[in-house]
């Protein structure tokens, strides 16, 4: 398939919608935990997050345009916390189903069977069932005015990743916790033949420090 601008124009709104964000490649799945003024939890499954720099940890949420109400977006203005909970395989298809548009006063934890986890002093709801978990506090909100869509910069003000995950030089070992990866808007996998790569410089050959970091 080759296609140029003025044929994608021409596509079918859900086909065009399904390839489109389907070819940004295989990302991040996570569900974003939220809460109400009044209490109300609120959790959907994201894909858009994006790593914006490391000290200090600050990460980047595209949200969709809020053309009609959008609860994560809501409550992280109205509140300035939520949490990042790694989807893992054993409940992918719970994690998929936050996806649905719930009223506002349900609560997508209990709808799809999924148990909140409160963390004492932090303000958003975690995932229980999610081994890597983030605390977020935003720093910076920009509605993007090319097309509507916001994005919501947070600060990671706490993170919980297993021990297991964790090498001696801080890399993570994600597919040690389950954690799956995701493409377009509907495809859930879990990493085959990881490999791990040494930092590269320019007078030295690609080296694979270890192969199958999996296993
Ligand atoms: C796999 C997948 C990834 C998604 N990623 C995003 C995303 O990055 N940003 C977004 O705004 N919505 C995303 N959505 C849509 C939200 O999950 C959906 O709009 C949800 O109803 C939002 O719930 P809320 O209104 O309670 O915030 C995604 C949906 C799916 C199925």
């Amino acid at each position: 398939m080759f296609l140029e601008s003025a044929e994608l124009a021409a596509l079918e709104r859900r086909y065009r919608a399904a390839l489109v964000n389907g070819i940004t490649g295989y990302k991040p799945a996570n569900l974003i935990g939220t809460v109400d003024r009044d209490g109300q939890s609120n959790l959907a499954i994201m894909s858009s997050l994006v790593h914006l720099g490391s000290n200090p940890p600050l990460l980047a949420l595209v949200m969709r345009p809020d053309s009609v109400p959008r609860h994560t977006l809501d409550n992280i203005l109205a509140t300035g916390h939520y949490t990042v909970n790694h989807v893992a395989g054993a409940f992918v298809e719970r994690a998929h189903q936050t996806a649905a548009r719930y009223p506002r006063e349900v609560s997508e934890f209990a709808a799809v069977g999924l148990v909140e986890h409160w963390q004492e002093g932090f303000p958003a709801p975690f995932v229980a069932a999610a081994s890597v978990r983030l605390g977020m506090a935003l720093r910076d909100h920009q509605p993007l005015a090319i097309n509507g869509t916001h994005l919501v910069i947070g600060e990671v003000l706490c993170l919980e990743v297993p021990d297991a995950c964790v090498q001696e030089d801080g890399s993570v070992d994600l597919a040690v916790a389950d954690t799956v990866a995701l493409a377009g808007l509907d495809r859930y996998y879990r990493p085959r033949d990881p490999k791990r790569m040494a930092y590269a410089k320019p007078d030295q050959p690609p080296r694979v420090v270890d192969a199958a970091i999996g296993d």
